[in-house]
């Protein structure tokens, strides 16, 4: 697989969204989305891992035993790499390729499965919660945040200009969806809440520091052309985040 996540785009992206991050709210996000729920000591596997921030964060600041990162893509695990071995931590972050599908691991293997905004890129959210379900502990957590968009009807005007511009292979489906899903599998709902209104508000930041000045300044070697691009992205989201189609969402499920 070539990779979505170009280097250039990787770079753009830890410039809004800090070192090792490809999605937004970082640690305070992460601190939500684990809320009411003690990872310390526990064995976790993140799927799509992008560049490493979020297994920095499961283990340095929430004490997890053991981190495995998976993704599809060479360039984000390449720099999650770095940033791991940079931290010191690779005793405690795996990090590893997978190919899209069922996930390499036997039954039973983890405490928790946890995710921060990739499942939106696996279509079949049927099959994926399957998989999870599978590689749980009894007792085990689901934990996640991802992309959702609000509805089951056809994707308004707005919202087809906001998935074609990003230009990745967003697979988004509706929180009844996601519910079905995960009780398919044989888990209990704990959570599905949406992070709209939080996320309208950061975006709007976000773009005013993209369209900076300082921002393409702090990314001298990438081109003026491919920032407006990406500030392009950002006018076509906040419309539909600020409407709730665009539907960041927190997840959280417990296999009994
Ligand atoms: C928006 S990034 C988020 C990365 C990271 N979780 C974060 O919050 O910084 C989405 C990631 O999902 C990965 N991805 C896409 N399809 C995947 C799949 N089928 N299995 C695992 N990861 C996948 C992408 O390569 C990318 O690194």
């Amino acid at each position: 697989m070539s990779g979505l996540y170009s280097d250039d785009l990787i770079a753009v992206l830890e410039e809004i969204w800090g070192i090792g991050w490809l999605s937004p709210g970082g640690p305070a996000e992460v601190k939500n989305v684990l809320e009411g729920h003690d990872i310390k000591g526990k064995t976790v596997l993140d799927i799509g891992c992008g560049a490493g921030g979020v297994d920095l964060e499961l283990v340095r600041t929430h004490g997890a035993a053991y981190v495995t990162g998976i993704d599809v893509e060479d360039g984000v695990l390449a720099r999650a790499r770095q940033h791991v071995t940079a931290a010191g931590l690779q005793e405690r972050i795996g990090l590893i390729k997978v190919a899209p599908g069922p996930l390499p691991f036997p039954p039973e293997t983890f405490d928790v499965v946890f995710s921060k905004d990739s499942i939106v890129h696996i279509p079949d959210k049927h099959a994926l919660m399957a998989e999870v379900a599978r590689v749980l502990k009894p007792g085990g957590l689901f934990l996640a945040s991802d992309w959702l968009i609000g509805h089951d009807r056809a994707p308004s005007d707005a919202m087809k200009a906001y998935i074609a511009a990003e230009g990745l292979d967003f697979g988004m489906a509706s929180p009844a969806r996601y519910k079905a899903a995960i009780e398919a599998a044989g888990l209990t709902v704990l959570k599905i809440e949406s992070r709209s209104a939080w996320y309208a508000e950061e975006a709007r930041r976000e773009l005013a520091e993209i369209e900076s000045t300082a921002f393409a300044g702090r990314l001298g070697q990438i081109g003026a052309e491919f920032i407006a691009h990406n500030a392009e992205i950002w006018r076509k989201m906040i419309p539909v985040l600020e409407t709730g189609e665009h539907c960041p969402t927190h997840l959280a499920a417990r296999k009994p």
